[in-house]
């Protein structure tokens, strides 16, 4: 195995941000920026596969996105149920397995439908796991996690003293993933956003200020290589 192999991330996630600045700089409405941006994963999807990449992740809408106009909320989501459309056949024959993590239940029935659609129709492929985190907050989400912790030590399933962080994690959606070894935030912040919070712990953080739209698999390739440089410590020593 090459030094290059070796240190591949295995699993990326995307903070795909700049939609609405991409399409403002053009004198475009925000959907048609969302819209653009639909187009560039698509080939961020194939390039993961291509490259070796096995989990992606990508932030599609969060918790906090329900603060935006009604008009773009439900835009986005109409966007997402077109994405499944066009998009569920090539993933199914690539081996790609579809994911959604987050609370589905608070999205119109149409995007949660297809989305549902999309999970069954891919279950069983063993390529790629591309999961869409869809109303997802990581706060929300390592709270679910104590909830059901506390419904199995009320049931006596577990004690308190079992509760490690295995136990956590494997309450979380990404349960059965590793954890993220590279970070792409698109669109120039430095921030979080409450995404991935407990999983990104120890990921290495790749900030680009390319809009979302214009995130090619040119672009991704840099922050692989930049991600390929990096000394993992963990907090011990080299
Ligand atoms: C990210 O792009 C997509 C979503 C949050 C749904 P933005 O819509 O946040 O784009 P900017 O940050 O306003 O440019
Ligand atoms: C993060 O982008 C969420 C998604 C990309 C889906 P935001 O645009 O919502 O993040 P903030 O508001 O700049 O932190
Ligand atoms: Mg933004």
């Amino acid at each position: 195995m090459s030094e290059n192999e070796r240190k591949m991330p295995v699993h990326v996630a995307m903070i795909m941000d700049g939609n609405g600045r991409w399409a403002k700089e053009r004198g475009m409405i925000r959907l048609q920026g969302h819209n653009a941006g639909m187009e560039a994963l698509r080939e961020i999807v194939r390039h993961s596969a291509n490259i070796g990449v096995k989990y992606l992740t990508v932030y599609a809408f969060s918790t906090e996105n329900w603060k935006r106009p009604e008009e773009e909320v439900s835009g986005i989501f109409k966007l997402l149920v077109r994405y499944v459309k066009s998009e569920i056949d090539e993933l199914n024959r690539s081996n790609v397995r579809v994911q959604i993590i987050g609370d589905i239940s608070r999205l119109p029935e149409e995007s949660a439908k297809a989305a549902g659609y999309a999970v069954e129709t891919t279950k069983d492929n063993t390529g790629l796991v591309f999961s869409i985190a869809i109303n997802y907050g990581g706060r929300a989400e390592i709270a679910r996690a104590a909830r059901l912790l506390a419904k199995d030590v009320r049931a006596g399933r577990i004690a308190p003293e079992d509760i490690d962080e295995a136990a956590v994690a494997s309450k979380l959606y990404t349960a059965d993933m590793p954890d993220p070894d590279l970070l792409i935030r698109t669109g120039g912040e430095h921030r979080l956003s409450n995404y991935l919070t407990w999983q990104t712990a120890y990921s290495e953080v790749y900030v680009t200020d390319v809009y979302w739209p214009d995130f090619t698999p040119e672009e991704y390739d840099k922050a692989v290589d930049w991600y390929t440089g990096r000394d993992r410590r963990y907090g011990g020593l080299k």
